[in-house]
């Protein structure tokens, strides 16, 4: 596999982004929903390039020196080679620049991959959000790394 780059979201970059949003997620975000994103000072997004095509993405919004992470996926044909590691990596390093020690997410309970990967991160599950997800009413688990 040829180098993964990974850089900030742009504008530009909300097409292709809601393309595989719409592919990976059970109630995706829109075109406008990201683009909106761009916008917001709170936001911090980045995009991972092979071979110049978008196959990751990641995004948190930092208040103060809290970070809430809004999305994490990979291109389901990219997955399993270490690429949301590094893209979660990635967000990390980015919002500690903007100032964040501490690190909070919701996750669904049976997406046992997402959680390793966080878990690696330092995250613990801390909590539910009983019935969080609208599309099958699964509940949250609440993950936090307050030691960024
Ligand atoms: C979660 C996600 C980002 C992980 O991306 P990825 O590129 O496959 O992650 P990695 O290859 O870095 O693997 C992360 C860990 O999960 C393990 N893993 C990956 N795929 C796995 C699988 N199918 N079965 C079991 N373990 C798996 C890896 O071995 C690795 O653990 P390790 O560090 O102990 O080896 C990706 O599966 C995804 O986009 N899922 C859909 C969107 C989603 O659920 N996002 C999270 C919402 S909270």
């Amino acid at each position: 596999m040829n180098q993964i780059l990974f850089r900030t979201m742009t504008a530009d970059d909300a097409r292709f982004v809601a393309e595989l949003e719409l592919k990976i997620f059970a109630m995706p975000w829109s075109r406008e929903d990201f683009f909106r994103e761009m916008r917001n000072e709170l936001a911090e997004y980045i995009v991972g390039e092979l071979d110049g095509r978008i196959v990751a993405y990641a995004g948190a919004w930092v208040s103060f020196d809290q970070a809430e992470v809004m999305h994490v996926a990979v291109d389901s044909e990219f997955r399993g080679q270490g690429i949301g590691t590094i893209l979660f990596g990635e967000l990390i390093k980015a919002v500690k620049s903007r100032g964040a020690t501490s690190i909070t997410l919701e996750v669904r309970p049976s997406n046992t991959v997402a959680i390793k990967l966080y878990e690696s991160f330092g995250l613990k599950s801390v909590g539910r959000r009983k019935g969080y997800y609208l599309d099958n009413g699964e509940d949250a688990l609440i993950m936090w790394n307050t030691k960024l």
